[in-house]
């Protein structure tokens, strides 16, 4: 069941002399992803294929993504006049493909794998969600945003409590959960995001160069974080591995991580720039 419709958004608040031309292009590539969630959704169902309370929770869950990139696309239309969220989303489906399409079993080695990794993606989502409503100005976005981050944070939620049920079946080791969450966190600069702020914010007749694209993509998306912002997403991240949300080493963690964040936005968006 969604806790939200996309008709509970108050769209006639929507004020255009509010709008940042760099969110709305994260807006329009995070509706890309976002509305390709049932493919996902596909998958988990093969992986889960004998667990029907999971996969019941996962067509729930890819139904709620699609709303998701529903609502992103509906607000970017009017910000940016002329784009158009079905037909970017055509060629997105067209020419991007998520690679476990064909997969029966878990591309992370086990279930436990596969749903810590969901949990990376819902810690990064809760987070950047959270970080986009708090960085814009325009009221609908902000509501949009705010909906979704909740959202998000229930996604979480529901993988790590089958992560955990997993785990004791599995049971994996630390190492092993942390080397799977850590490379979750780095398929970021792969071509999904990549290729979304490609198809929604590029001509069709230019060419698609990765490295061009994610810099676009990430120069402005972490440029919206806050250190509060990272700090939830991380102590998330931190709780699916099975390591203390807070406390000393959670804070060290944060920390480094805030410093690694900066420098590699200030590397992309001199890429960007020259
Ligand atoms: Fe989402
Ligand atoms: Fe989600």
């Amino acid at each position: 069941m969604k806790h939200w419709r996309i008709d509970d958004v108050c769209w006639d608040q929507f004020d255009p002399s509010r709008l940042d031309p760099s969110l709305v292009s994260l807006v329009k590539a995070a509706a890309m992803v976002e509305r390709n969630g049932p493919d996902y959704g596909t998958y988990l169902n093969r992986v889960f294929h004998d667990d029907p309370d999971f996969g019941a929770a996962a067509d729930n869950w890819s139904v709620e993504e699609v709303q998701h990139g529903d609502a992103l696309g509906r607000w970017a239309m009017p910000a940016d006049p002329g784009w158009n969220y079905e037909e970017a989303f055509a060629r997105y489906k067209t020419g991007y493909h998520l690679p476990l399409l064909d997969a029966d079993t878990s591309v992370r080695g086990s279930r436990t794998g596969e749903l810590i990794a969901r949990c990376i993606v819902e810690s990064g989502t809760s987070s950047y969600y959270s970080a986009l409503a708090d960085a814009t100005d325009e009221p609908v976005l902000k509501q949009v945003c705010k909906l979704i981050a909740a959202d998000e944070y229930r996604h979480f939620k529901l993988f790590y409590d089958h992560m955990k049920r997993y785990l004791r079946r599995e049971n994996i080791g630390f190492l092993h959960r942390l080397r799977i969450a850590l490379g979750r966190v780095g398929e970021s600069e792969d071509d999904e995001l990549a290729y979304a702020f490609y198809c929604s914010n590029s001509a069709p007749e230019a060419p698609y160069q990765h490295d061009r694209c994610i810099a676009g993509y990430m120069s402005r998306a972490m440029g919206t974080y806050r250190y509060h912002h990272l700090e939830r997403g991380i102590a998330m991240i931190l709780k699916a591995v099975g390591v203390p949300p807070r406390g000393r080493l959670a804070s060290l963690i944060v920390s480094i991580a805030w410093r690694f964040m900066q420098r590699r936005q200030r590397r992309f968006a001199a890429q960007v720039a020259a």
